[in-house]
Parts: structure tokens; C-alpha cells; sequence
């Protein structure tokens, strides 16, 4: 049904339900805002989006980015007294961002242009847009709006360590009206600038829209027993027996199939964790476990996410100048998408009848699920276990890791065999140390694949892009 109302002295109709933001939007009327995106929650934070309203006679302040309309409502978006509320709101903002250029931008709008006071120096205004994104689309809920009162700040739930839950979308960092997320310690958000950086900085070879940076692409098979010809494991021990690194954090199945991340120091180690595993598990918290352990020489394997969060630390910590001597070499999977480990042992007994926990092996291979036990293979279209994926896949965009300094995954070689895509010199030494046979890739495999990830998470990115348009255009 729709709605009749005046705004500025203008009529407007809208449907019901509708906020006076959407209607002011509607017809053309820009009211400033803070903490709004239309994909989220309203969650009336910053008041800038403060206008009075007109009912039955009685006059108040209400914000408009949360406030529904109703009938014969007479909205009035630049009274004094609004004007002067909105005034108040950014020399205050100002007052404790006085950096942040979009605060600055909104000030001067309004002819603020130096607060009369100062407070602490900061960059977050506590609009809340970060959490609710990666709460409410992304599906992970990372960060939170953490202690109370002027202690009030965004983060991870324990501060002081990295986050095993952020997965590096760069969601918030999209939303966030200022650098404040940026400069978060222990969550990874990337952005585009931050892969051109880091590939500029660990990555050599020629740049490649659809596999990224890098110098070789091989499939290989080793003589050492592991999935698609071993060679992630066989990687792993000729990097520990010729000394490029000491340790190595891999993911094992500890329990049935259920897996941890685990620091592991000798080939015994390294063939224990065999096997791929399309679960996530807590990485992170172990790496730094292990930095802070005194190991300096580490390699990691990880998914593009798990890839995305190491470089980020090495990034932004500084990892080498804060732990002198910290050489960390990564080693990332291909990765469609991973599953939950509840939900993917209880679709494989539904569907097959059989206990995941007793799986010799799983692998996704050419759009098939393929679970063995007892020797027997069992199998479905892999994208009828949609519902178990994790919360946040749908966002990731990486198929190939593109930031390691090898990649390497099933896709795009014949059976038994790895597709291996070196991205760096010390990827590079590491694959020259390895002996295996060589074979042909089929590279438009993994190019499809590249472009199927891709276009998924441009689809839900775009909810996302789509209200920083609106809110540029006001
Ligand atoms: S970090 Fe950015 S998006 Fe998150 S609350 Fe602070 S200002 Fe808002
Ligand atoms: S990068 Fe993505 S997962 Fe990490 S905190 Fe931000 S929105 Fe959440
Ligand atoms: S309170 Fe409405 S945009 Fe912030």
C-alpha cells in the first residue's frame, strides 16, 4: 500500500513500511548519514540523519534512516534546529576524528571547520557498519562492538590475539566510512590496494587476470603417497630437509574427520597431515602461537583465506621487523568453497549411509563430492551440499591462492597428479628441491573455476557496492 506525505514542502508517495530516508531518497532530497547502508539493519548510531517530524500536531527529532512513514506524517529535513543538531554531531565528530577525510568532508558541508574542543585522537565513530556486515551478510561476526561506555571499541572478542574467524573479505573495510578498520591489528580485512601491495612485495612473475602473479605452471605426481600425486606433502619435506624452514602448521584430522591446525617438525609430521580436509579450522591463534614459541623459519598451508590472513600479518605487522629473523613461506590450496563439519558428516550419512568420521579420503573433483570408505567411493554433485558451506565462502573470491608463494590443487591435471603454480622465488626453490614427474596443465580448467568463484562473490559484493553508490550520490 502505498503512502502520502510531505517532505520540505514537497508531496511525496511511498510504500509502507518505507523509512523517511528512502522517501527523502526518493524524491531527490539528500539527508546526510553515518551508519546507513541499505543492504543492513537500520541501527540509528550517529543521529546525523536527524529530522523533525510533524504528527497530530506535535513536533519531534526523530532519525530518518529508521523511522517508518506513515500517512499525513509532514517531515521537515533542514530546520534550523536540524541543521544545528547535524552541526553539533560533526564538530564533535570532528573533534574526535580530526583526520578522517570523510568526517572532514561532511564538517565542511555544514561549515565546521575546526571544533571548538578536542578529544583523544581517533578513527572509529562507533557507526557499527563493519560488525553489521560481516554479521548480517557475510555470516561470520568477527568483530563486535566490544567494553562499554568510552571504552567502547570495534574488534575481535579478545583483542590482544589474531582473530581465527575473519576470513579476510574485506566487507568491512568497504563500509567502513573512515580508516579506522584498516588499522585493526588482528583481523585481515584486504582490499584491493593491500593485494597490489603484497604482490608487488612477496610475488615474481608476469601478472595474470585469472591466476595472478606467477612464474611457472606445472602438474606434477611425486613418488611419496598422498592425494593428487602427494605433492603438497612432497613440497613440505624437501623444504624441511633442505633447511628453508624448520616448522610447519598444517591442518590434521585429529578426531574422525574432524581437523586442527597443528605445528608439525619433521617429515613424520608433515605425512600425518595428509589428506585434504574442506573444513576451516582455527589457524591464525596457532601461527602466532608459533612466532611467539621462537620458531623464525615457518611454512604454512592454508586456503586462499588462510593464505590472505598470513599475508596481512606479515603486512601490516611488520612480521620480520617485530620478530627479527621470521621467514614464513606459504603454501595455499585451490578452494571452491569449505563445509561445516556438523553439516557435511551428517548430508554424507543422509545421502550415502556411510560415517564421514571413517573417510579415508574426500576430494571435490571435477563438480563431484566424492567421499571413500571402506575402499568404496561415494559421490553427488558437490553443489548439492550447498547448505552445509560455511558462512563467509560466498564471499571469497580467491579459486588459487593467489597470494602464496605456491599454489597447488587438483584442478587442471589429469588424475593422480597436482597442478602446481609458483608465484615467487622461494616457491620457486622449493618446487626445484621437489622430484616429480611433469605433465601438461589444462589451464582453462582452472580458468573456469577462477571465474565461477569470482562471479558468485562479485554477485554478493554488489549488494555491497550498491549502497556506497547511493551513499557517494548523497
Ligand atoms: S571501524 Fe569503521 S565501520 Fe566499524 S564502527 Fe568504526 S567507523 Fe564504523
Ligand atoms: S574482513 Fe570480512 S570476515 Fe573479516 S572482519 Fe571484515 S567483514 Fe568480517
Ligand atoms: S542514525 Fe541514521 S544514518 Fe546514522
Amino acid at each position: 500500500m502505498k503512502m502520502k506525505l510531505e517532505i520540505d514542502g514537497m508531496e511525496a508517495e511511498i510504500e509502507e513500511g518505507s523509512t523517511i530516508l528512502e522517501t527523502a531518497r526518493s524524491v531527490g532530497i539528500d539527508i546526510p548519514t553515518l551508519c546507513y547502508h541499505p543492504a543492513l539493519e537500520p541501527f540509528g548510531a550517529c543521529r546525523l540523519c536527524s529530522v523533525e517530524i510533524e504528527k497530530r500536531g506535535r513536533k519531534k527529532i526523530v532519525t530518518a534512516c529508521n523511522y517508518p512513514v506513515e500517512g499525513g506524517l509532514v517531515v521537515n529535513t533542514k530546520s534550523t534546529e536540524i541543521i544545528d543538531i547535524r552541526k553539533m554531531l560533526l564538530e564533535l565528530l570532528l573533534a574526535r576524528c580530526p583526520e578522517e577525510e570523510r568526517i572532514q568532508s561532511l564538517a565542511r558541508d555544514y561549515g565546521v571547520v575546526k571544533p571548538r574542543f578536542k578529544l583523544e585522537d581517533e578513527h572509529c565513530i562507533l557507526c557499527g557498519l563493519c560488525t553489521r556486515v560481516c554479521e548480517e551478510l557475510v555470516g561470520i561476526s568477527a568483530i563486535n562492538v566490544i567494553s562499554r561506555g568510552v571504552e567502547r571499541e570495534v574488534g575481535a572478542p579478545y583483542r590482544s590475539e589474531l582473530s581465527d574467524d575473519c576470513i579476510g573479505c574485506g566487507s568491512c573495510a568497504l563500509v567502513c566510512p573512515t580508516e579506522a578498520i584498516k588499522r585493526m591489528a588482528n583481523i585481515y580485512p584486504t582490499t584491493a590496494e593491500d593485494i597490489r601491495e603484497i604482490e608487488d612485495r612477496f610475488l615474481e612473475g608476469e601478472r595474470d587476470e585469472e591466476l595472478g602473479v606467477y612464474s611457472d605452471l606445472i602438474a606434477g605426481k611425486t613418488h611419496v603417497s598422498g592425494q593428487d600425486g602427494g605433492m603438497v606433502t612432497a613440497l613440505l619435506i624437501a623444504g624441511m630437509e633442505n633447511n628453508f624452514f624448520d616448522a610447519a602448521l598444517v591442518v590434521r584430522r585429529e578426531e574422525g574427520y574432524k581437523a586442527e591446525a597443528v605445528v608439525v617438525h619433521d617429515v613424520e609430521g608433515i605425512k600425518s597431515a595428509r589428506g585434504t580436509k574442506y573444513l576451516r579450522v582455527p589457524m591464525m591463534s596457532k601461527l602466532e602461537e608459533a612466532v611467539s614459541d621462537g620458531k623464525r623459519k615457518i611454512a604454512v598451508v592454508g586456503t586462499p583465506c588462510e593464505v590472505r590472513a598470513v599475508r596481512k600479518i606479515q603486512q601490516r605487522w611488520d612480521l620480520e621487523r617485530k620478530f627479527p629473523g621470521v621467514e614464513i613461506i606459504v603454501l595455499g590450496l585451490y578452494c571452491l568453497e569449505s563445509f561445516d563439519y556438523e553439516g557435511l558428516k551428517e548430508d554424507t550419512r543422509r545421502r550415502f549411509g556411510v560415517d564421514l568420521d571413517k573417510a579415508e579420503k574426500t576430494q571435490i573433483t571435477r563438480g563431484k563430492y566424492v567421499v571413500t570408505v571402506d575402499g568404496g567411493d561415494y559421490s553427488c554433485d558437490v553443489r548439492e551440499l550447498e547448505n552445509e558451506v560455511r558462512e563467509g565462502c560466498p564471499f571469497c573470491d580467491d579459486f588459487v591462492s593467489r597470494l602464496a608463494d605456491i599454489s597447488i590443487g587438483s584442478v587442471g591435471s589429469p588424475d593422480g597428479y597436482s597442478t602446481v603454480i609458483v608465484r615467487s622465488k622461494i616457491g620457486k626453490k622449493l618446487l626445484d628441491a621437489t622430484e616429480f614427474i611433469e605433465v601438461e596443465v589444462d589451464k582453462k580448467e582452472i580458468v573456469k573455476l577462477v571465474k565461477l568463484k569470482k562471479r558468485n562473490a562479485d554477485r554478493n559484493f554488489a549488494k555491497i557496492l550498491e549502497g556506497l553508490e547511493t551513499r557517494e550520490k548523497n
